[in-house]
């Protein structure tokens, strides 16, 4: 990774976010986008991570970050999730089969924040989220008040489910990297969650598996699964 970042002329340094003084020997920069995180939905719940190790990446390291952009004026990006949105009313969405999918009922549907164009910033964020929801939304707090109070230029990105260069199927980097490197080493494919909102989610597939597939697998395996894919056929 380090080799391809240098060949597009980017300089590397290694550090902990959760330590300040790792974040104090970088020189200045215009724009800090925050990608460091444990990123997966059961983080410190599973015990890969506790729930304190969580907090430490996740939101002390972000205030870290913020830190750093206050000190060097640079602007801020936060790679947020959805995984911010209240659980309770969105498991309680009625939904319909349609076909292999489950479709939110939109005729019987009047809480803010859901269409047939998705989830948007207007619906519920109300605790309880996930631990891993939680740290991002605490996070998203304070870079806006970082942004009011210092006026750093903030963004934050709630993020859907992200896929591309350098995944290495691990569950918590998106279900489309972890299903092809599943399927790649014949394992079954799994689906933890029993409801899904997966508007698009064909859609979404066949865009994107010309990348995925290059970025993931070795040549021989790469037109095979896209082919499956694209065609509906991965098993
Ligand atoms: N993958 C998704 O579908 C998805 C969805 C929504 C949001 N996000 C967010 O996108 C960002 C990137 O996630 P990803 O899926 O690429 O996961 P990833 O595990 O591939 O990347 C996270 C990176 O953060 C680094 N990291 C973790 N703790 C660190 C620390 N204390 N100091 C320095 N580096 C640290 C890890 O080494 C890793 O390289 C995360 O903020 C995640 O919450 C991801």
């Amino acid at each position: 990774m380090n080799r391809q970042l240098a060949a597009y002329g980017i300089r590397f340094w290694h550090g902990d976010i959760r330590s300040a003084s790792d974040l104090e020997s970088l020189p200045s920069a215009d724009w800090v986008i925050d990608a460091a995180a444990l990123p997966s939905v059961l983080a410190g719940l599973d015990n890969r991570s506790s729930s304190r190790q969580l907090v430490e990446h996740n939101l002390f390291g972000t205030v870290n970050i913020l830190e750093y952009c206050r000190r060097s004026n640079a602007g801020f990006i936060l790679l947020s999730t959805s995984r911010v949105y209240a659980i309770r009313p969105l498991s309680e969405l009625p939904l319909d089969i349609a076909g292999k999918r489950f479709a939110p009922r939109f005729s019987k549907i009047e809480i803010p924040g859901i269409s047939s164009a998705g989830v948007s910033e207007e619906f519920s964020t109300a605790a309880p989220v996930s631990l891993y929801g939680a740290t991002k939304l605490a996070s998203e707090a304070l870079a806006l008040k970082y942004a009011d109070s210092f006026g750093i230029p903030v963004w934050i990105n709630r993020c859907g489910v992200l896929a591309g260069a350098g995944q290495f199927g691990t569950a918590e980097q998106g279900i489309f990297s972890f299903w092809l490197h599943a399927w790649r080493s014949r394992r079954s494919l799994r689906y933890i969650v029993a409801a899904a909102i997966q508007l698009g989610a064909r859609e979404f597939l066949t865009f994107e598996i010309n990348q995925l597939a290059r970025l993931s697998l070795p040549a021989d395996l790469r037109s095979t699964v896209r082919n499956s894919l694209s065609s509906g056929r991965l098993q």
